[in-house]
């Protein structure tokens, strides 16, 4: 053999085995009947086998029954076809589990038969899935715009039904209706809340970002709050200096979010606790978390957390989070959580601040 081609045989073996897709050589008994011949590190590193222990085995005696027949069937096809073909199939793995590859199953043919076939397999799992996350997200933003619609038209019906309830509440003089009356009135209070915190997270508001400071936003949060909070004896404690460099932002949608977080963090307490307001420079960011003692969120709920819906309360919306991680993205910042049940829970906001 000449030197150059020696060359080159040597780098197709490297490229053979340092490829990441899973390359093999199976030979065709029969019809019915394949061996693995030869396949590359990347197949033997899947499978967590070696060499030795697959070279000549029957293709279902190493994949097991069904995906062993999974693949005779192709290979079948490839032989009868006698030409390339390409699909994607499911297989399993010892430790990676199920993925999905796109697989070129290539026949060799010599004097007319198929001895070989030669199959590339490319794992395409992670695409997969990236697709399936797209489409369940456009999903959602159709649903999103359609529900926003609905919420909207059930505000007119329901000023009118409030309206005739407060008619019903002024004549009337009968006690039990009376009751009936102001269960009604707390019920349509909660419909009112549920579409208004709706059509905050749907409607794409007009924003007026300009540099806001955010030791006054959070005083004016706190302010506003601090009445709900002393009759449940919970202390906010602001622990912030008294300046603070801007950020750009739109100011309303920034107390829509601190309102938002420390309403939970008092629902998290109930009564008696403290809720700690601290906010600090970074070097690129302005960091501000809301930090409470009350009962926290289970690893389980933590997961779920910010997902539209997800509520554990009796009377909550689960559009809070959602809301707020929608503005703090919005402001290019970032949110995170940490919770200890039982202890208390830590929501961090990073955004960058003004330049
Ligand atoms: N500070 C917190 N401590 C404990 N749980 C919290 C806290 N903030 C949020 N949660 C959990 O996240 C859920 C969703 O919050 P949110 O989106 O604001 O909706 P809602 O307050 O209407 O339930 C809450 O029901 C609660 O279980
Ligand atoms: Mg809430």
């Amino acid at each position: 053999m000449e030197k150059g081609s020696e060359l080159k045989e040597a780098s197709l073996d490297i490229i053979f085995h340092h490829i990441s897709d899973l390359i093999f050589q199976i030979k065709v008994i029969d019809v019915h009947h394949y061996e693995i011949e030869a396949v590359n590190e990347a197949y033997l590193s899947s499978y967590e086998t070696s060499k030795e222990a697959i070279s000549g085995r029957r293709i279902e005696d190493f994949l097991g029954v069904d995906q062993g027949i999974q693949a005779i069937r192709r290979f079948q096809e490839a032989i009868i076809r006698k030409k390339t073909i390409q699909f994607e199939e499911g297989y399993s793995f010892p430790k990676q589990g199920y993925k999905i590859f796109d697989i070129t199953l290539v026949p060799l043919i010599e004097k007319g038969t198929v001895e070989r076939l030669v199959g590339v397999a490319k794992d395409i799992t992670e695409k997969r899935l990236n697709e399936e996350h797209l489409a369940q997200s456009e999903k959602l933003s159709i649903v999103g715009q359609l529900a926003a619609g609905i919420a909207h038209e059930l505000r007119n019906p329901l000023t009118s039904l409030k309206g005739f309830l407060k008619l019903i509440q002024f004549r009337n003089t009968d006690q039990d209706i009376d009751r009936y009356v102001q269960v009604m009135d707390s019920e349509f209070h909660r419909i009112e809340q549920i579409i208004d915190e709706f059509l905050i997270l749907a409607k794409p508001t007009k924003s007026h970002f300009q540099n806001n400071h955010i030791h006054h936003i959070l005083d004016e949060v706190i302010e506003l709050l601090s009445g709900q909070a002393n009759m449940k004896s919970i202390i906010l404690k602001k622990e912030y200096p008294s300046f603070l460099p801007p950020i750009y932002s739109e100011c309303n949608q920034l107390k829509q979010v601190f309102i938002n977080l420390i309403k939970n963090a008092m629902d998290a307490i109930g009564e008696e606790g403290e809720i700690t307001i601290k906010a600090k420079e970074l070097t690129q960011h302005l960091q501000i978390q809301v930090i409470d003692n009350g009962g926290g969120i289970t690893d389980e709920e933590l997961e779920k957390l910010g997902s539209p819906f997800f509520t554990t309360k009796k009377n909550g919306t689960g559009l809070g989070l959602t809301i707020c991680k929608r503005i703090v993205k919005k402001h290019k910042g970032t949110f995170t959580v940490e919770s200890n049940e039982g202890k208390g829970t830590t929501i961090t906001l990073n955004f960058p601040k003004s330049v």
